[in-house]
């Protein structure tokens, strides 16, 4: 050690480093030798040191901090971390949707919000989005949908041309384009947007009754979004503005902070209610199902290693506790094999225990072996029934809540209730939730796209599209081209 404070460099096996300056060499203008292990180390090393970037939602920061259940929800749930008073330890990933690692923060494209929960049942992860719904309800057009937003084949560039395609000839986008559109799409930093599990889920109370719910977490910093104006000024000279701006709040002891609230819709009225509840293109209205408060989501503390702890972090709707379900969300039922899956080829079939992915409970799994596998149980047998005391399924514990389910197999669009379609609530977000001065930023924002690069016969059907969510706002946006 070379004084109290500075640690001696070592090499990966834990012997002094001979040297973290100079190659071995035949004297001192010679040639470098391969038996220079410490060398050949540190060059191996880093040719490794990138992962592949997560598919979608690249580009992204996180934190650590607390859920707490400030209120009594039990009557809907039985999970441990809603239980009034519980104080929960969560992973928070906010990230853009379509650009890649080292893309503009500020782009217009919804927001990820990726928590987990360290919960004493297991971790449970919400990996939702900041915008209550999506772009298509069925998982079998998604890679379609993203591959659409991202890069041509021939240029390797974005265009607007096959955003604009894709969305035109998949008129359920509509509520979830006409969303991104307006101020929502660029916030002003990942603090002051909303979050929403977007999917309805389901919540099991202690006595088996079951209630559909979607997520609602309220930004205590306030909506702040920037215009369109604003957001390209910020890109041009910080592409990593809310990355930083949530890291140096946090530094700063500025903690962000969201109210969560459920809606809440008995098990039985989903079959009648007049949107079909499991849509993700829908929203509930808050007229019908109203928010219910349930508690509160801090974020106090920075990663100490941004990729050990933030890029090798894998959320997956499929990490699920006791009391709370999935739903017959055909989108969601994608996802349950989508993350795990891309998290295996990403990082490694035992992502899991990384320190950042594990359980704080104790993981008693019949998986084994892998590659970088170092956790296990001593003795435990490899295979299930055995008698020789390997871990046993309490039923009870494990028991995953369903839904009655039957018909013939059909590869169908869902069956649509009294008041489904495409248009109707789209339509409704502008002309009663948008004020004037919002409206005439969608127009703009609107036209600014489709006048960089979409051509014919993308460009009629996008007005023709417009003129579908709001007859007035559809020719505004034909005039102004
Ligand atoms: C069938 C539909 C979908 C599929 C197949 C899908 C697939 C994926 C994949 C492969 C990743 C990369 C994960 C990783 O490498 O770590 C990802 C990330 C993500 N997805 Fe989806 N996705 C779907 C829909 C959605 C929806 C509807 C939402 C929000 C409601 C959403 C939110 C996210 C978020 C927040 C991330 C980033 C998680 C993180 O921060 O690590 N996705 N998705």
């Amino acid at each position: 050690m070379a004084d109290n404070t500075i640690p001696t460099s070592t090499s990966e096996t834990g012997a002094p480093a001979p040297s973290d300056a100079f190659t071995l060499s035949v004297g001192a203008d010679g040639p470098l030798l391969l038996h220079d292990h410490h060398f050949i180390a540190q060059m191996a090393h880093f040719n490794r040191e990138r992962i592949p970037e997560r598919n979608v939602h690249a580009k992204g920061g996180g934190a650590f901090g607390e859920f707490i259940a400030t209120e009594d929800v039990s009557q809907y749930t039985k999970a441990a971390l809603f239980a009034k008073g519980t104080k929960t330890e969560t992973l928070a990933r906010f990230s853009t949707v379509a650009g890649e690692q080292g893309s503009a923060d500020t782009a217009r494209d919804p927001r990820g919000f990726a928590l987990k929960f360290y919960t004493s049942e297991g971790n449970y992860d919400l990996v939702g989005n900041n915008t209550p719904v999506f772009f298509i309800r069925d998982p079998m057009k998604f890679p379609h949908f993203i591959r659409s937003q991202k890069r041509l084949p021939d240029s390797g560039l974005r265009d607007n041309n096959m955003q604009w395609d894709f969305w035109t000839l998949n008129p359920e986008s509509a509520h979830q384009v006409t969303w991104l559109f307006g101020d929502r799409g660029t916030p002003k930093s990942w603090r002051n947007m909303d979050g929403f599990g977007s999917h309805t889920y389901m919540w099991v109370n202690a006595a088996g009754e079951k209630f559909w719910v979607k997520y609602h977490f309220k930004t205590d910093q306030g909506i702040e979004s920037f215009t369109a104006d604003e957001a390209a000024a910020v890109s041009a000279s910080d592409l990593d503005f809310h990355r930083r701006d949530l890291f140096t709040h946090i530094a700063d002891g500025q903690f962000p902070s969201w109210t969560l609230y459920v809606q809440v819709m008995p098990y039985e009225t989903a079959a009648g209610y007049r949107f079909n509840p499991f849509d993700l293109t829908k929203v509930w209205p808050h007229g019908d199902f109203p928010l219910i408060k349930v508690g509160t989501l801090r974020l106090n503390r920075n990663p100490q290693n941004f990729f050990a702890q933030i890029e090798q972090a894998a959320f997956e709707p499929s990490a699920l506790v006791p009391g709370i379900g999935i739903s017959p969300d055909k989108m969601l039922l994608g996802r349950m094999f989508a993350y795990a899956d891309t998290h295996r080829y990403r990082i490694g079939p035992n992502y899991l225990q990384l320190p950042v992915n594990q359980p704080k409970t104790e993981v008693n799994s019949y998986t084994f072996d892998g590659a970088m596998r170092y956790q296990f149980s001593p003795g435990q047998p490899v295979y299930s029934p055995n008698s020789v005391g390997g871990p046993a399924v309490d039923e009870a514990a494990g028991a995953e809540p369903g839904w009655h389910a039957d018909g013939e197999m059909v590869r169908a669009a869902y069956s649509l209730h009294s008041e489904d379609d495409d248009w109707g609530q789209p339509g409704t977000l502008v002309r009663q939730v948008l004020d004037d001065a919002a409206r005439e930023r969608l127009v703009g924002n609107v036209v600014g796209a489709l006048s960089s690069g979409v051509t014919e016969p993308v460009l009629s059907r996008a007005l023709e599209y417009w003129r579908n969510v709001d007859k007035g706002i559809g020719d505004r946006i034909a005039a102004a081209l």
